[in-house]
């Protein structure tokens, strides 16, 4: 809670916000902002003050009072070399623009993180089923979804610098060289998708492309799917798999890149279908920049997104819904809610067949930029489908009628950018210790637990190996039985392993062990016949570490 106090300071008055803070069982007061001398002016600054610090952000903020270390995305880049997650393609040959590859550690990371989103997106929902289409399909599907012929961008070089980029057509009298500033010169339209060719003797082989997008097979395999999944609108088809684009400036890590993977939602609904999810989203606050504020060169604003639905500056319930849900998808993962914003795209800035668009932008060390983007497709696709294929897309409503679905909101997210996300939400540089620690959510750590023998004698090596097996069965584990303890425990802390399993003196004697817990270095003990099930229950954050069992 926040509130106006005053204060005497040598016979003059002044105003403070205070804000109640619980720390344990007791609630402190703090003084969080200077308001001034007049009652009006800091009345008028602590609202302004509470507008950016929503009650959940409130409580965000206390939850992670250890905020991370701010890094930039090369250093990022290097310390996912060091640990072994990612490293350039082909690095003995000099690497490869845009294109990276993942070790053990990156892989399993990656893994988690598709896993997490289809548990959200899919495993527990009733209205989305996935699909998983091939990477190359008939060359037509790219004629049909406008990508082979408005699928262009400018190339562009910088008349200083040489920095070489792309801009969309209306942007090009006015960009200028995102390095140096300078005029850019026009090299001649572009068309990102790769190309290749189906059949072995060049003069007989088709030429086709590697797809751009997951969507368009979600398209394509539209009515198969609701067919067997026996579907009624709302619905959606998600997809998860790779895309890949022939990016004229491939940088900034996993940014943006020539290959990444894609986890995308298209959401059908019958024509102004309203969204009966809607009332989940009251009390969502996010940093909100529509079209006009971008217009008038306004700040953003912090604004709840069921409000800014009623207020009709995001237009139809359904995108207010989306932008909630994988806003929430970012924060319950552990993502801070202060570093996301929702930004309407200008009209100018439109793809070729969205009615409306939004993306939710993350603050990464370059600056605000699209982490995710939800474009309103309307009709376009199915229609465009149903007539170059010539093949009904047309579905039948419970009623009888005859509809073509439409696409009210497409999520669509980078596995690449959500992967820096949450790398740069998690890693902490501790200086006095020279140590990192990479505070993953445990769902999306690589490694779960580790498992060190305190002692090198067989009967504690025995009995940590026989832990080790059973755990392995469901987790990935560590086992470490070198260097000193505290070693052991930083080399976990800095690949994310959330807890630290040790093998005592007195585990043997009495079938217990002990478990460190990485984000607060606490230790319980417990009997060795509950961790498998204790340390299930604490990596889905079913239980707290405390009440896991006895801290010692
Ligand atoms: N189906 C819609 C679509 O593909 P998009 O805005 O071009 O829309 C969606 O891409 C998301 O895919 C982006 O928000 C971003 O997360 C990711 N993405 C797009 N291009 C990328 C690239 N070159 N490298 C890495 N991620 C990319």
């Amino acid at each position: 809670m926040a509130f106006i106090v005053k204060k005497k300071i040598s016979g003059k008055e002044y105003y403070y916000l205070q804000k109640s803070i619980r720390e344990g069982d007791k609630v402190k007061s703090k003084v969080v902002a200077y308001l001034g001398k007049d009652l009006q002016e800091a009345e008028k600054k602590a609202e302004q003050i509470k507008m950016q610090e929503s009650p959940k952000q409130i409580e965000k903020k206390q939850e992670t009072i250890n905020e991370p270390t701010e890094i930039t995305i090369e250093e990022l880049a290097n310390f996912c070399k060091r640990k072994g997650f990612i490293y350039p393609s082909g690095e003995i040959y000099g690497g490869l623009g845009g294109f990276w590859d993942f070790g053990h550690l990156g892989s399993e990371l990656v893994n988690n993180l598709k896993k997490a989103w289809h548990n959200y997106h899919i495993q527990q929902r009733d209205d989305i089923v996935a699909i998983d289409g091939s990477i190359i399909t008939n060359p037509k599907v790219w004629e049909a979804s406008g990508h082979v012929s408005g699928f262009v961008d400018i190339a562009v070089e910088c008349k200083k610098c040489h920095h070489k980029s792309k801009v969309d057509k209306h942007e090009l009298d006015t960009a200028k060289c995102d390095k140096c500033g300078s005029e850019y010169e026009n090299k001649g339209e572009f068309n990102p998708m790769f190309t290749t060719q189906i059949g072995p003797i060049k003069e007989d082989s088709t030429k086709a492309y590697l797809r751009p997008e997951t969507a368009q097979l979600i398209f394509t395999n539209f009515k198969l799917v609701q067919e067997n999944a026996r579907l009624q609108l709302p619905f959606g088809i998600a997809q998860i798999g790779k895309a890949f684009r022939n990016e004229i400036s491939p940088r900034e890590f996993l940014f943006r890149t020539r290959e990444f993977d894609q986890m995308e939602i298209e959401y059908f609904i019958e024509p102004n279908q309203p969204c009966p999810y809607v009332d989940e989203i009251k009390d969502t606050h996010i940093l909100i920049l529509d079209e006009n504020s971008q217009k008038e060169n306004k700040p953003a604003i912090l604004m709840d997104l069921y409000e800014a639905y009623k207020k009709k500056i995001i237009k139809t319930d359904w995108h207010a819904y989306w932008i909630a849900k994988e806003f929430e998808w970012f924060t319950k993962l552990g993502a801070n809610p202060n570093n996301f914003r929702a930004r309407q795209h200008t009209s100018k800035e439109k793809s070729h067949y969205a009615i409306d668009t939004w993306d939710l932008e993350y603050n990464f060390p370059m600056g605000w930029r699209e982490l995710q983007g939800f474009a309103n497709r309307g009709d376009f696709d199915l229609k465009q489908h149903q007539e170059h294929s010539k093949t009904s897309m047309e579905i039948t409503t419970p009623e009888g009628k005859k509809i073509l679905p439409h696409v009210v909101c497409e999520p669509s997210l980078g596995v690449g950018r959500a992967l820096i996300v949450f790398l740069l939400e998690s890693y902490h540089f501790n200086k006095e210790k020279n140590t990192t620690i990479l505070k993953l959510n445990p769902k999306l750590s690589p490694v779960k637990a580790a498992v060190f023998p305190i002692i090198k004698k067989p009967e504690y090596e025995d009995m940590a190996k026989e832990i080790l097996k059973d755990l392995r069965t469901e987790f990935n584990c560590n086992y470490d039985k070198s260097g000193s303890i505290g070693r052991r425990y930083a080399r976990n802390d800095e690949i994310g392993t959330p807890y630290c399993i040790t093998i005592d003196e007195n585990s043997p004697k009495n079938q217990d062990i002990t478990i460190r817990d990485r984000n607060t270095e606490k230790q319980i003990r417990i009997k060795t016949k509950d961790l498998k099930n204790t340390l299930r229950k604490l990596i889905n954050q079913e239980i707290q570490f405390e009440e896991a069992g006895k801290v010692i």
